[in-house]
């Protein structure tokens, strides 16, 4: 059942033992799962929990450009294509992609262009599929992660990979990887991303209120909390390797529906 209703946000964002609404500890994150390779049709793929946040990542290419006029004859380009299910979020969402889909896919496009190296493919494009099934606060983080993940899985050539969280302030107190509610009823918020090749941010960005010794110290939290999800990113990435070797990955069904 979702915390808030008509827009009533409750009135405390930390427990009366300390704790946040959902149990966790200021510098905790929600549980994150990660998968790779679940879509079969894709070139890469990746599914991720984060939290109540579940959101599948499909990567398609280099392939033609549709429409062609969009294609660069000096490099590949990059599509990320972000969507919420009408049904994942409590009130219900139109289904054509608002203005706030388009703003978060070019933010993640922006976020994930630095590691790959498009100059290799000029004339092609590489597209990335986001759909956000269930969402509860920092999609946008969740979904430049799992499209990272997604594209190292289609084996597209990358300086490193991209990990993104958001930080804030609730309360008064500076907070790591912010809920929906907390996102809703807090300060601030302060997604950002990191490209690992050259430890720089290609995502900051900012809404609420907070000083600038506040924003350095969630600057601090939020890497340590990036390097977490960086690991959680490699070993989602080790594991489908790890199954093959094994013999423990699920067999992939051909076009008639036996096993190959
Ligand atoms: O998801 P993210 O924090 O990156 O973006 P946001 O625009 O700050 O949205 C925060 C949260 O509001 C989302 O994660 C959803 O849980 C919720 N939301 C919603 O309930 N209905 C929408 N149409 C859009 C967002």
């Amino acid at each position: 059942m979702p915390l808030v209703i008509n827009d009533e946000y409750p009135k405390k964002l930390f427990r009366e033992d300390g704790k946040r609404l959902d149990g966790r500890d200021k510098t905790e994150l929600r549980p994150i799962k990660m998968e790779v390779g679940v879509v079969k049709n894709a070139d890469g793929s990746a599914y991720l929990e984060w939290g109540n946040n579940k959101i599948f990542a499909a990567v398609y290419g280099p392939r033609d450009v549709h429409p062609h006029h969009l294609a660069r004859p000096d490099k590949g380009i990059l599509r990320v294509f972000y969507r919420m299910t009408t049904f994942s979020v409590f009130e219900r969402k139109r289904p054509a992609p608002g203005r706030r889909e388009k703003e978060i896919s070019m933010i993640i496009s922006d976020c994930l262009e630095p590691v790959l190296f498009l100059e290799l493919y000029p004339g092609t494009s590489f597209e990335v599929f986001i759909e956000v099934i269930d969402a509860d606060g920092g999609t946008r983080c969740a979904s430049t992660t799992v499209a990272a993940l997604a594209l190292a899985d289609a084996g597209v050539p990358m300086k490193s990979l991209v990990t993104s969280v958001a930080c804030g302030k609730i309360d008064g107190e500076l907070v790591v990887d912010l809920s929906g509610i907390e996102d809703k009823a807090g300060e601030a918020d302060l997604p950002c991303a990191m490209t690992w090749f050259n430890n720089e941010l290609s995502l900051l960005q900012f809404d609420g209120d907070m000083t600038l010794e506040e924003i350095d110290s969630s600057l601090d939290l939020a890497t340590e909390a990036l390097k977490k999800i960086y690991d959680m990113q490699v070993t989602a990435l080790k594991k489908k390797y790890l199954d093959i070797q094994e013999g423990t990955a699920q067999p992939e069904s051909n076009e008639n529906g036996g096993e190959e």
